[in-house]
């Protein structure tokens, strides 16, 4: 009888526990990698669409470019790069060696990058300007020097 009172009370803790975790990680906007796919990030530069790094024009998705970025000790590649206003851009990042961030300075567009994982957002460009793009996970000597630009124009 008591187990049965144990078993309920740990799934009822394990299900708070689960809704809390799922509700801080959707206030804190903060967005998880969404696929593994390298075995080697060192090589990630050698890999599409990492191989070609900067601003696509794509045909056929749902969005109409995409920037393709690659993060490495202390710098992003591209450091600079343009979109046209009102359109829909995916930012798809990685990095080469450590943990990086990948955010877009009074966007609410704030990735991680992981080694081993691609990170992915997709956004209208609504508001022309330069905006910067940081690193905001600490990654060693030049993490504070680690910005580079986004221009929507
Ligand atoms: Cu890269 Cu901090």
């Amino acid at each position: 009888k008591y187990e049965k009172w144990w078993l309920t009370f740990g799934i009822t803790c394990l299900v708070v526990f689960l809704t809390v975790l799922g509700i801080s990680a959707f206030h804190a906007g903060a967005h998880p990698p969404s696929a593994q796919v390298y075995i080697n990030q060192e090589h990630v530069d050698e890999i599409a669409p990492f191989d070609n790094p900067g601003v696509h024009k794509v045909e056929g998705k749902e969005w109409d470019y995409e920037v393709v970025v690659v993060a490495s000790a202390f710098m992003f590649s591209p450091m600079e790069y343009e979109v046209p206003l009102g359109s829909k851009v995916k930012f798809i990042a990685t990095t080469k060696d450590v943990v990086h961030g990948f955010q877009i300075a009074g966007t609410n567009i704030n990735m991680m990058l992981e080694p081993g994982y691609v990170s992915e957002f997709v956004t209208i460009v609504d508001k022309p300007g330069e905006y910067l793009v940081l690193c905001n996970e600490y990654c060693g000597v030049g993490h504070t020097a680690m910005a580079s630009k986004l221009k929507v124009v």
